[in-house]
C-alpha cells in the first residue's frame, strides 16, 4: 500500500496534489469542471446516484484518474431515519448503535455515498447546546463504547467515517454554538478525548476538526490536538478534514490576517483537507513555492488521503449505477429495524399510579399535542434524505394499535406546532374529558434543535405548559410523551403529570415504536445518557463531577447548593424505568487486590421481580476516594443490557481492566494509583455501593505509550 501511495504521489504535480486536499459541496458555487480539472479530491452533498456517477465520469478525465471520495452527513439514517444519536445512546446498547449505523450506511452507500461525517464524538454537559442531539450525552465511557460501535456499524454498511468535531466543541461557553471552549488538558484527556480515541481504535478513516477555539487556539489550527495527540500519541494514520469553511474561519478567530496565513496555519497544524474554504487550492501553491510551507507537509497530507482511498478500494470500485434511486427505501426491512431501534431508545422517566402501559379497561384515548402528528419533526435534525411522507406518526401508531383493541382515539392537537395559538385548547380539554386516558405529545419542534439552535430557555416553548396544565386539571390520567432533542425543563409538570416518556426524535417508525411502548407490547428499557436538569440555571450539569470540600448538607447554606433550587437532577444519568422491576443481589468482587494487567470483575445476581419480560441496563460505577488529584464522585466503567423473563435471575459479570481506573496529568501521562477503589452496581448512577477493591501498585504510562491499537477488522 505505501509503495503504491508513493508511486502515485511521485507522478503528481503540486497542483494535482493540492487538488486532492480540496473538498467541494454540490450546489452553488460548484463548477463541475473543477472535477475534470483535478481540483476536487473529495465531494460532499452528492446525494443522488446520477450526480455521483456524473462526477465519477468527470474525475476519470483527469490525467491520473484518482477517484474523488463522496461524503455526506449520514448521522442517523439516509432515507429511512433511525432515532437521533442522543436517543440511540439511550438504548445503552452497542448492538443497537451498530445496527442503526449499519443500516443508515447501507442506504447511503447504495446511491454512491462513501464517507459519512459521523459519528459525532463530542461529549456535552450542556443541553443549551443544540448539537447535543447529535452525540451520546455526558459520559466518556458510554461515549467511547457507542462511538466505536457507530464507526464499526457505518463501516459494516459501507461508509468510511469522520469522527467529529475534534475537539471540545461540545463545551462552548454558555452553551452557545461556535463559542469558545476552555478545558484544561487533563480534563481533555480524561473526559472529552476518550470517545475520539475510541474512534481511532475502531478504525475511523478520518477526523473532522472542530469550529471552536480550545484554550485560545482554534481546533482547525491546533497542532497539539491534530498532531501531538491524534497522530503522535494515538498513531492515527488517516486524514483530517476541516469543518465547513473552518479554515477560512481562522480569520474570524483572529489568528490569521489573510487566507494564505489561514491555509498555512491549518496545514502545518495537521488539517489535510479544506472543506468549502477554497483556501488550500488558492493559496497553498504560493505558500509552497515561497518556502513557507514545505512540500513534504503537502505530500504527507496527500499520502493520508490516497492511503484512505486505497484502503476503501475506491480505485477498483465500479462507478455508481446512475439509475439507482433512494425511493426504494424505506423497505419493509428498514422499517422493521427502525422500529426495533426506536423502541429501545424510549425512556420511561416516571410512571406514578401505573398510568402506563394502557390498562385493560381503557376504551377511549385522547391524543393531544401538535407533535403527535408531526411527520417532519419526528425525524429530527440532520435527516439526510429523510422524507416526512415516509414517517408513521405517533398518532398513526396509536390509531393502528388502538383499532386492533377496539379502543376509540380522539385526536385534538390543542395548538399549532410552536404552540403560539391555543385556539384548539377547549377541544383538547373536551377530548380529554370524554376519554379514559390522555396521551399528550409535546416537546421541541425540530427547528429548535441541532446545529445553530442554542437555547437560553429550555421550558416547553410557546403555550405548551398551559395546555398540559389544563389537561392535568381534567383529573384524567395523563401520559406525556416528549419529542425533543434534549431534556426539557419540566418544572411543576413533573408533579402534575404522573407518567412521562422521553421519546427523543424517534425517526421514520417513531409512531409504531412509541405505540409499542405505550401499550406494553414492548417494555421500555432506555436509560438517560445525560442528567436531566431541573432548571436551565443548573447547566452545565453532569453526574461525574468532582467532590467539593463542602459537600451538600441540608440546612447549611455554606455547603454546595443553590438557594433557590435543589442541587440534584430531576432524573439522574443512567435512569429509566420499566413496566417490571429488577433487583440486584449477591454482588461480589472476584479478586479484591488488583495489580497491573488485572481486571476488576464484579458479579451480581440480576433478577426480574415483576410480572413482565424486561430488559435492564446493569451499570458499574467506581470512585477513587483518595488520589493525588481530586477524582469524580462516580464514573461509569461498565454496563450490560440484560433481558429477563418474569421471575428469572441471571448472574452477570461486569469487567473493568485496571488500566481503565486511572486518570491523566496535564502532559498526557496516565496514572493508576495504588489504593482503594469504591465500587457501585445498579440500574442508574445512583447505584448502591457494593464494596471496595485495592490497586496494589501504581502504574504510570507516558502519553506516547498509550497508542490506540487500530482495528481494521472489516472492509476498510
Ligand atoms: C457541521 C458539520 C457537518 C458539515 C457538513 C457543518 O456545518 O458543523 O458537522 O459535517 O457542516 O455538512
Amino acid at each position: 500500500m505505501e509503495r503504491r501511495v508513493n508511486e502515485l504521489l511521485g507522478q503528481m504535480t503540486l497542483e494535482e496534489k493540492i487538488g486532492q486536499l480540496n473538498l467541494i459541496s454540490h450546489g452553488p458555487p460548484l463548477r463541475w469542471e473543477d472535477i475534470s480539472e483535478g481540483k476536487a479530491g473529495a465531494l460532499l452533498n452528492f446525494n443522488s446516484a446520477a450526480d455521483v456517477a456524473r462526477a465519477q465520469a468527470l474525475a476519470r478525465q483527469t490525467r491520473l484518474k484518482i477517484p474523488p471520495i463522496f461524503g455526506l452527513d449520514v448521522l442517523h439514517g439516509f432515507r429511512t431515519q433511525y432515532p437521533i444519536p442522543l436517543g440511540e445512546a439511550a438504548a445503552f446498547s452497542p448492538r443497537i448503535s451498530r445496527l442503526a449505523s449499519e443500516w443508515a450506511a447501507k442506504e447511503a452507500a447504495y446511491i454512491g455515498v462513501q464517507w459519512t461525517f459521523a459519528p459525532m464524538a463530542d461529549l456535552s454537559r450542556d443541553s443549551r447546546w443544540g448539537r447535543i442531539v447529535e452525540g451520546f450525552g455526558e459520559d466518556p465511557h458510554l461515549g467511547s463504547v457507542l462511538t466505536a460501535a457507530r464507526v464499526e456499524g457505518f463501516r459494516q454498511g459501507g461508509l468510511a467515517t469522520a469522527a467529529k468535531h475534534f475537539a471540545g466543541y461540545g463545551a462552548p461557553q454558555g452553551g452557545r454554538d461556535y463559542d469558545t471552549t476552555y478545558i484544561p488538558p487533563a480534563e481533555m484527556y480524561d473526559t472529552y478525548l476518550p470517545p475520539f480515541r475510541a474512534a481511532v481504535k475502531a478504525g475511523s478513516a478520518s477526523f473532522m476538526a472542530a469550529f471552536n477555539a480550545l484554550n485560545g487556539v482554534p481546533s482547525t489550527a491546533n497542532p497539539w490536538l491534530l498532531t501531538d495527540v491524534l497522530r503522535n500519541q494515538w498513531g492515527f494514520d488517516g486524514f483530517v478534514t476541516s469543518d465547513w469553511a473552518g479554515i477560512h474561519e481562522l480569520l474570524g478567530h483572529g489568528i490569521a490576517k489573510d487566507g494564505a496565513e489561514a491555509a498555512r496555519k491549518a496545514i502545518l497544524a495537521g488539517v489535510d483537507m479544506d472543506m468549502m474554504g477554497q483556501l488550500y487550492i488558492n493559496h497553498l501553491p504560493g505558500e509552497v513555492r515561497s518556502g513557507r510551507v514545505p512540500e513534504s507537509v503537502v505530500d504527507e497530507s496527500v499520502r493520508r488521503i490516497l492511503r484512505t482511498k486505497m484502503r476503501l478500494g475506491l480505485f477498483e470500485r465500479p462507478d455508481t449505477d446512475p439509475a439507482r434511486v433512494d425511493s426504494i427505501f424505506p423497505s419493509a426491512e428498514t422499517r422493521k429495524v427502525a422500529r426495533e431501534v426506536a423502541r429501545e431508545t424510549l425512556v420511561l422517566l416516571q410512571n406514578r399510579d401505573n398510568v402506563l402501559p394502557v390498562a385493560q379497561g381503557v376504551r377511549s384515548i385522547a391524543v393531544v399535542g401538535p407533535l403527535a402528528d408531526a411527520p417532519h419533526d419526528q425525524l429530527g435534525p440532520h435527516a439526510a434524505r429523510g422524507h416526512k411522507e415516509d414517517s408513521v406518526t405517533v398518532l398513526q401508531g396509536i390509531r393502528q394499535r388502538a383499532a386492533s383493541a377496539g379502543i376509540t382515539v380522539n385526536h385534538a392537537p390543542a395548538c399549532d406546532l410552536f404552540c403560539r395559538n391555543t385556539d384548539g385548547l377547549q377541544a383538547a380539554v373536551d377530548a380529554a374529558e370524554s376519554s379514559d386516558l390522555v396521551i399528550a405529545v409535546f416537546g421541541e419542534p425540530q427547528e429548535l434543535s441541532g446545529e445553530a439552535a442554542s437555547r437560553t430557555r429550555l421550558t416547553l416553548n410557546g403555550r405548551q405548559v398551559e395546555v398540559l396544565e389544563a389537561l392535568a386539571a381534567t383529573g384524567k390520567p395523563v401520559a406525556l410523551v416528549i419529542i425533543a432533542g434534549r431534556p426539557m425543563e419540566l418544572g411543576q409538570l413533573a408533579d402534575r403529570i404522573p407518567s412521562i416518556v422521553m421519546a427523543w426524535y424517534p425517526g421514520t417508525e417513531g409512531g409504531p415504536a412509541v405505540a409499542d411502548v405505550l401499550f406494553g407490547d414492548a417494555n421500555p428499557s432506555g436509560k438517560l445518557p445525560l442528567s436531566w436538569f431541573r432548571t436551565v440555571g443548573q447547566l452545565p450539569y453532569y453526574y461525574n463531577r468532582l467532590p467539593s470540600g463542602r459537600p451538600t448538607l441540608a440546612n447549611n447554606r455554606f455547603t454546595l447548593q443553590y438557594i433557590d433550587e435543589a442541587i440534584t437532577p430531576l432524573y439522574p444519568f443512567g435512569w429509566g424505568l420499566s413496566y417490571t422491576s429488577f433487583a440486584y443481589k449477591e454482588a461480589a468482587i472476584a479478586k479484591p487486590r488488583l495489580g497491573a494487567g488485572d481486571t476488576l470483575k464484579v458479579s451480581v445476581d440480576l433478577a426480574n421481580t415483576g410480572a413482565r419480560d424486561g430488559q435492564e441496563v446493569a451499570q458499574l460505577y467506581t470512585r477513587d476516594p483518595v488520589a493525588t488529584r481530586s477524582r469524580p464522585l462516580r464514573e461509569l466503567k461498565a454496563f450490560e443490557k440484560v433481558a429477563l423473563k418474569p421471575g428469572e435471575t441471571k448472574r452477570i459479570t461486569l469487567r473493568v481492566p485496571v488500566e481503565e481506573l486511572g486518570f491523566h496529568l496535564d502532559d498526557g501521562t496516565y496514572l493508576v494509583e495504588a489504593g482503594d477503589i469504591e465500587v457501585f452496581v445498579g440500574g442508574s448512577s445512583q447505584a448502591e455501593a457494593i464494596g471496595k477493591a485495592e490497586i496494589i501498585e501504581t502504574i504510570r504510562i507516558p502519553p506516547t505509550e498509550r497508542r490506540a491499537s487500530i482495528s481494521r477488522s472489516t472492509a476498510q
